[in-house]
């Protein structure tokens, strides 16, 4: 039997090398992937650390969970395979813009180890910086930013990440930002700085 890659010639060699856009924009790519329950602060983070980059002269593209859920992967629901799925697609969008010399901030619940290390599988450990945005469910769930978790007490989201759908501890993220223990702008500082060092560019 075939596989899905006969006939298919992928050049690679002959295009413009990575490092002359890199040059063109004065900055390394890099995916910083940041994951962790529904409600912790990934959003909110993500968001900030764009503006922060940005004001610091940064190219960078944000892929958001629920935005790319609602496009490119508005096929897929919440089954196993599906999260899966979108893991992989998202990885491969992330390395496609790494590739090009932009920051990608890449913020998706990422339940397990195995859905992470899919995505450093596709990504590299040289190009990601893995960060877990830790915040408990009963404390999300007193946050509750998109009215999510009421929905999940009254039974109308079934597979919901951390009720019926596991969410596990990360074996070795490259860093926690704790968003109970934090205040908002510390938690950005830490992130900040942790992008900066991965990018080879020092923080001030
Ligand atoms: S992941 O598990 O595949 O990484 P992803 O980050 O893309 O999830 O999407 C999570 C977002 O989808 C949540 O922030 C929430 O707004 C929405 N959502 C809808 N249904 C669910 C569900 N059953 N479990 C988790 N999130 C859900």
């Amino acid at each position: 039997m075939g596989s899905n890659l006969d006939h298919i010639y992928p050049v690679f060699d002959t295009m413009l090398p990575r490092e002359a856009k890199e040059d063109l924009l004065g900055q390394r790519g890099a995916v910083i992937w940041m994951y962790g329950l529904s409600g912790s602060g990934k959003t909110t983070l993500a968001n900030l650390l764009e503006r922060r980059l940005h004001e610091r002269r940064k190219l960078v593209k944000l892929l958001d969970g629920d935005n790319i859920r609602s496009g490119l992967n508005s096929n897929l629901g919440f089954s196993d395979g599906d999260r899966l799925e979108n893991i992989r697609r998202v990885a491969e969008v992330a390395k496609l813009f790494a590739d090009s010399g932009i920051i990608t901030v890449a913020s998706f619940i990422t339940p397990n180890n195995e859905l992470r290390d899919l995505a450093r599988g596709v990504i590299g450990d040289k190009d990601l910086l893995e960060v877990y945005v830790k915040a408990s469910f009963k404390t999300c769930a007193e946050r509750d930013p998109k009215g999510l978790y009421a929905k999940v007490k009254a039974g109308e989201v079934k597979q919901f990440t951390g009720k019926d759908s596991a969410f596990e501890e990360p074996s070795r993220p490259d860093l926690i930002i704790d968003t109970e223990a934090l205040k908002e702008n510390e938690a950005l500082e830490q992130l900040f700085s942790a992008v900066m060092a991965k990018i080879g560019d020092s923080a001030g």
